[in-house]
């Protein structure tokens, strides 16, 4: 398999074996990382990190991963940028491309990213989007692998807010053979154009689901997902959609209708008491911090295979 020099914009853009192919580079990388074998397959590789939104997990799973991997990573705030100071994107991405060999980037709109990778002659990485969070959703289908020893046929349950994380999760799923339902609130679906995307790319249009009850969703499902009611951006709307949002939580109630062993997964950082309760998301089935730590080693796994 050969993905180098290709972009990481959005998961649409591969196929099932070219995931399976970063699933099981990750999966290596992380049993290498363990076993404190070298891995050095990045040595004099940079890697330019523009950052227009806070992070914690991204910005240092992508920094640590390149130190493992032998090359050096750059944390470039927008705000520091000449971006912040009205500098082309199309610019940037030209003089970023003489100096390094990646530019990961994380802002508000999908169209910036498209826009970079246009003018970039090097592999763009997107690190989330108002519509996309691609790398997320890799270290979220490897710690469902890990967990449930399969991807094919897993009934996904996402509970809350139509955003960039359940379209990610639905665009992943549809290609990995998985059904997604989602349970959102009336004004807050995801966007209608990534549905029928990840319908045709299901092949099975039934198997990527919105339904409007938490309840429904949830019944026959092995992995719950939840996501914050506001996200990066929509500060300002934060108290109405507490309200409109407060049955899309994943309680124990809910994940008592779930399939008995279901596993509760969430990108973080979690609100409790919101969209999870602290007891489910320190509870026994609650894997989010396995999830966490597999950034760290899906985000190796998409330097590696973009750069090496
Ligand atoms: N889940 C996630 O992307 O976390 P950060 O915002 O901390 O990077
Ligand atoms: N939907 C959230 C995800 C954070 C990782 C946001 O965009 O803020």
């Amino acid at each position: 398999m050969n993905l180098k020099g290709r972009d990481y914009l959005t998961l649409a853009d591969f196929k099932r074996e070219e995931i399976w192919y970063l699933l099981e580079l990750a999966r290596d990388l992380k049993k290498k990382q363990k076993a404190g074998i070298p891995h050095q397959v990045l040595k004099g590789k940079t890697l330019a990190m523009i950052f227009q939104k806070a992070s914690t997990r991204t910005r240092v799973s992508f920094e640590t991963g390149m130190f493992h991997l032998g090359g050096l990573a750059m944390f470039l705030s927008g705000n520091d940028l000449q971006i912040g100071r009205g500098e082309p994107i199309e610019d940037t991405a030209r003089v970023l491309s003489r100096y390094v060999d990646s530019i990961l980037i994380r802002t508000f709109s999908h169209q910036e990213v498209l826009d970079l990778a246009k003018y970039a002659d090097v592999p763009v990485i997107n690190g989330l989007t108002d519509d996309f969070h691609p790398t997320q959703a890799l270290a979220d289908l490897l710690t469902v692998w890990e967990h449930l020893g399969t991807l094919e046929g897993i009934k996904l349950a996402y509970i809350g807010d139509g955003n960039n994380m359940v379209h990610s999760l639905m665009l992943a799923g549809a290609i990995m053979g998985m059904e997604v339902i989602s349970a959102c609130p009336e004004g807050y679906e995801p966007n209608p154009e990534v549905v029928a995307k990840a319908r045709s790319l299901a092949g099975q249009p039934e198997k990527i689901k919105i339904v409007r009850e938490p309840q429904e969703a949830v019944q026959g499902a092995q992995v719950l997902y939840t996501d914050v009611w506001a996200s990066m951006g929509q500060e300002k709307e934060a108290a109405e959609r507490r309200q409109a949002f407060a049955h899309y939580q994943i309680n124990a109630e809910l994940l008592k209708q779930a399939e008995k062993e279901a596993i509760v997964l969430h990108c973080l950082p979690a609100h409790r008491g919101e969209e999870i309760t602290a007891e489910v998301l320190e509870g026994t089935q609650s894997v989010v911090f396995d999830e966490a730590e597999n950034r760290l080693h899906a985000h190796k796994a998409i330097l590696a295979a973009l750069l090496a």
